[in-house]
Parts: structure tokens; sequence; C-alpha cells
């Protein structure tokens, strides 16, 4: 009896152990990069698709054009997967693209007043494609250039690291830039982008990222329910072009304090003026305990998913967009985007900084690593 009871124990624990070994061997498997060529841009090049899985069934896809972020699907709190950003369903919608979807936007992410600006006493002009303004790095900026993507093989979680050489003049820029972006998905599902910038003639560098992220599950309902905290006393105020004035505005009983959790809808259709000017929610928040390290700057929950994302970064801004300029003209994913139906949390340098001595600055000189780590971090409640 003693011994039956003995074997059945042992019979029992090999099983755990199998279990285990075999539960090991499957995380291996689920967590290793996958590369498909994706299209070919008009002169031939190839694009290639790279997909990121982690063991607790999150799943990123990224492209090597634009560096983007093509799809992103995390659980709910039902443990139900589903894609939390817009994106398009060829490269040729990403070819086509005005809105920077899920792209590295850059060199200087953001707007700079009439693309002028002075540095050690000279004078550059930037390509102008926003109105009279320059916007996130020109109209062939790091969001349409083709990246060189690389497995990183060393790294625990699945990591991809992309590499874009941006010559000397690129939209009016001095000096040739070497910009290396790494996605990593860790398996408590965070996509963690650390840059890495160089120089080789004093420059401007600012890249951000432009995923258009709805946590709902569904790429078609409105954000305006999502739940949002951003940790800053004040934002850049700016003028009717959405350039900054230079002034910070103090976030106490404006529509801007979301020190506490406030819905994205509840007051962005009141009457302020910097939300006329903004068309809502368009504006560079001026982050709290900027000391260059990585903090948690922003939570976004929805209720009905249970979906919650943590934005943490070292950056002294963020620019949180509530898509005010999709209006139903961009497809993809088979669907409609439609106004408000998506929002960005871009963490950068302010906006306009070279033309505003009290802003932090952006510049990167040679012998300098530019370095910012984003993390956008999800879980559910
Ligand atoms: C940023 C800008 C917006 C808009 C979007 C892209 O968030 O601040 O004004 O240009 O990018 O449409």
């Amino acid at each position: 009896m003693k011994t039956r009871n003995y074997l059945n124990r042992c019979g029992r624990m090999s099983v755990i152990i199998l279990c285990i070994l075999f539960n090991q061997l499957n995380a291996k498997v689920e967590t290793m990069v996958e590369k498909n060529l994706y299209g070919k841009l008009p002169d031939g090049r190839e694009v290639y698709q790279f997909t990121l899985k982690n063991a607790s069934g999150t799943t990123v896809k990224l492209i090597n054009y634009g560096a983007i972020v093509t799809s992103l699907c995390v659980p709910n709190r039902n443990g139900v997967v589903e894609d939390v950003v817009l994106g398009y369903d060829s490269l040729q919608g990403y070819i086509n693209d005005q809105s920077y979807f899920g792209a590295i936007v850059g060199r200087y992410g953001n707007r700079i007043n009439k693309g002028a600006f002075v540095l050690d006493g000279k004078e550059y002009h930037l390509t102008i494609n926003d109105g009279e303004n320059h916007l996130h790095g020109g109209k062939f900026g790091f969001f349409k250039a083709l990246w060189d993507a690389k497995v990183v093989n060393d790294s625990a979680s699945p990591s991809v690291a992309m590499t874009y050489v941006s010559p000397d003049g690129e939209e009016g820029y001095p000096g040739n830039v070497t910009i290396t972006v790494t996605y990593t998905l860790t398996n408590d599902n965070a996509l963690k982008i650390v840059y890495e910038g160089t120089t080789d003639k004093p420059t401007l560098l600012n890249p951000t990222h432009h995923s258009y992220f709805n946590l709902s599950g569904s790429l078609t309902t409105s954000i305006l329910d999502h739940k949002l905290t951003i940790d800053a006393d004040s934002i850049t105020e700016i003028d009717e072009r959405l350039i900054p004035t230079g002034q910070l505005l103090d976030v106490t009983n404006t529509p801007f304090d979301f020190r506490t959790f406030h819905t994205i809808g509840e007051r962005i259709n009141d009457n302020h003026p910097q939300l006329k000017y903004g068309n809502g929610y368009d504006h560079n928040w001026v982050l709290n305990s900027f000391n260059g390290k990585v903090r948690k700057v922003v939570e976004v929950y929805e209720e009905k998913s249970g979906r919650v994302l943590e934005v943490l970064t070292d950056q002294p801004g963020i620019q949180f967009y509530s898509g005010n300029f999709l209006n139903g003209s961009q497809k993809g994913k088979r669907v409609v985007y439609q106004h408000r139906t998506a929002f960005c949390l871009e963490p950068q340098c302010f906006p306009d900084s070279p033309n505003h001595p009290n802003f932090p600055s952006a510049v990167l000189r040679p012998g300098e690593v530019y370095h910012q780590t984003t993390i956008y971090k999800f879980s559910t409640r």
C-alpha cells in the first residue's frame, strides 16, 4: 500500500516537472520574433514585418518602414486579446498616410514656428508641411524612411532594433544623424522604446512615437469615455497656429487639469481659448519631476474592457492629442477612422523649443549621444 502511494506521488511529481519544462519550452517558443516580407516600396526596396510575442498573450507588429507599430494586441480583463492601435491593411496605406499612424516622427516631433531656427548663429530653414510651420520632421521625415532592422538576439524579451541614417540637409536639418530605435516587448506587457542618436554637426533631435490608441477593443468607438491622468501642473500655451507662445499655463481650474482622473470628453468642448486653438486637446503638458530619469507620467483607463495604459518616460513633456484631425478619410483594418476614435501620447522635448530659450533644449552636438526611454505599459483592472 505504502509503496503504491509512493509510486503515485512519484508519478504526479514527474507529470508536474514535465509540465513545468513544457511550459518553459513553450514560453521560449512563444517569445520568438517572426520576420516576414510585408511589401515593396515603389523603388523595389523590401519592407519587413516583425511580430513580437510574449508569454502573456500580447503581440506587437512592427515594420521597418517608418519604424511603425502596425498592431498591438493586448488582453482585456477577461483575457480577450484585441488590437488597441489604428493602422492600415497594407504598405500602401502607410505610404499614403498623412497622420503618422504608429510611426517614429522626427527629427523634430511636433512644430517649429515657420520651420526656422538659429543654431550657433546660423539660420536654418526646414520644410514647411503644416500651414506655415514645420511638423514632425517634414514631408519625408523618419516616418517615411526605410530603417535597417535587426532582431536583438541577446535580449531576454523579444526585441527589434531599427537604425536610420538621416543625411546632412535632409528636410533642411544640418548634420548626418544616426538614430537607433529599439522596441522591446516585455513579459509584463510593456512596449519599451529606447532611442539613441548621434550627429556629426550641431543639429536638433527630438523624435517621438505616434501610435493612435483606443483601449476599448473597437477601433470605431469614441475615446471620449477613456479616463486620463497626466502628472503635470502646466501646459505650454499655444496660439491659433498651435505654436507655443513661450508662456506656461497653470492647469489649475482649467480643462487641462488631469492631475486626477477625468474622462477625455468631460471638458473637451468647454469654452476655453486653448481648446478652440487645439480643436480639442492637442497640447504639450509640462511633466512634473523631470530629472532625466524614467518615471510614470500618464495613466489611461477604459472601464468596459478594463484595459489600463501607463506611460513612463524620461522626457520633459508629452503631447496629448485627442484625434481631432481624424475625419473619416483614413481607412484601415476594415474600418473607417472617425473623429476622436483614438488618442496619441507623444513624449518629447517641448514643441518649438529652438525658438524659446526658456524651454528645454533639443540641440545635439557631435560627441554627444541623444537618449530617450519611453514605455507604454498595459494591464487590466
Ligand atoms: C500631433 C500634432 C497634431 C497633429 C497630429 C497628426 O499630435 O500635435 O496637431 O498634427 O500629430 O495629425
